[in-house]
């Protein structure tokens, strides 16, 4: 039987300032997702891991992003037909969902998953659809998940590096240069859910509060593709969602403000939350900064997960098969 696995990498989204728009891949932690065919039709849910997802395909953010690649290639406007030929009202796919990346972790556990099954049925199916196509359905299963329409994870996850969601209807997804960087991810081990995280924010922010957001956002990408530091670190800054989000995060000011102290550029919240992230210029830097945010709760006694990690460049990609 035909067996593809892929790895699918941990994503931080927003990046301070670039809410539902900038996100990066990092190398660590990942999801592996191993997807076959299987002679029935339906789409079948097999959990490695003990976080108790839901196993129903359209319940299950990997499964409802394959029925969505599943769908198009049923419909009548997808002309495009699969080599080699495959019947899909006779056969079905079999996934098996290997979490590394703790649910509602806040670094793109969703995103990972759906991305990593869309790769991996893609590739089973003679790598047919595009890249944007494969967001297109990645994003339905993320969707699941958030309640909301974001590309910030799913589109570093698949491309690596830093991307920048210029649009989500349609997909309009810029791949940004970036210079070295190391990022500290320090995860308090509780559970926000980004539909919740989602539900507090602000729907209506002041044009003075905008301005300030768009200025930063434009200095970051700038700062990013010129490698300036510098301009790195005074970019990131966030008065629209960090203030809101910040609360649910267990000293979530005092973790910041030890990360500075050690020499990272910048940081915050990742994507919605509990994990907080810091860019640092080395790998030297970003160990120190891990090691003080990580005093922070060992103190305060709160169990958290700590990971030092380059930039990923290379997104989700597929593990070549072990000979026997
Ligand atoms: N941009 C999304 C949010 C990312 O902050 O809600 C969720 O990981």
């Amino acid at each position: 039987m035909e067996k593809i696995t892929v790895r699918a990498p941990a994503t931080v989204a927003n990046v301070v300032c670039g809410f539902d728009c900038l996100g990066f891949a990092i190398k660590e932690p990942f999801d592996e997702i191993t997807i076959s065919i299987i002679e029935e039709q339906t789409v079948k849910i097999k959990h490695l891991d003990n976080f108790n997802l839901p196993t129903e395909a359209d319940q299950n953010v990997a499964g409802k992003a394959v029925l969505a690649m599943i769908e198009k290639i049923q419909s009548s406007d997808h002309k495009k037909p699969l080599s080699p030929p495959k019947n899909l009202e006779h056969i079905g796919f079999q996934i098996e969902i290997k979490k590394g990346i703790k649910p509602g972790s806040g670094i793109g556990s969703s995103a990972a998953s759906a991305v990593g099954a869309v790769v991996a049925a893609n590739e089973l199916l003679g790598n047919h659809f595009r890249t944007n196509e494969l967001l297109e359905f990645a994003l339905a299963g993320e969707e699941l998940a958030s309640q909301g329409r974001h590309a910030d994870n799913i589109a570093p996850c698949l491309l690596g590096g830093f991307t920048l969601v210029r649009s989500v209807d349609p997909l309009d997804i810029v791949k940004l240069e970036f210079p070295p960087l190391f990022v500290t991810v320090i995860h308090p081990q509780i559970e926000i859910k980004t539909s919740e995280a989602r539900k507090i924010l602000p729907q209506q922010i002041p044009l003075k509060t905008a301005v300030k957001a768009w200025s930063n956002l434009g200095a970051f990408v700038s700062a990013l593709s010129k490698g300036d530091y510098e301009l790195l670190a005074r970019s990131m800054e966030d008065e629209i969602i960090e203030p809101v989000r910040k609360g649910l995060i267990p000293y979530f000011d005092e973790l910041k403000k030890a990360g500075l102290k050690a020499g990272a550029l910048g940081g915050g919240i990742s994507g919605s939350g509990p994990s907080v992230f810091m860019l640092s210029k080395s790998q030297e830097i970003a160990q120190n900064v891990a090691q003080e945010m990580s005093g922070i709760l060992d103190k305060n006694r709160i169990p958290f997960k700590a990971y030092v990690s380059e930039i990923d460049s290379e997104g989700t990609k597929v593990i070549p098969r072990r000979k026997a």
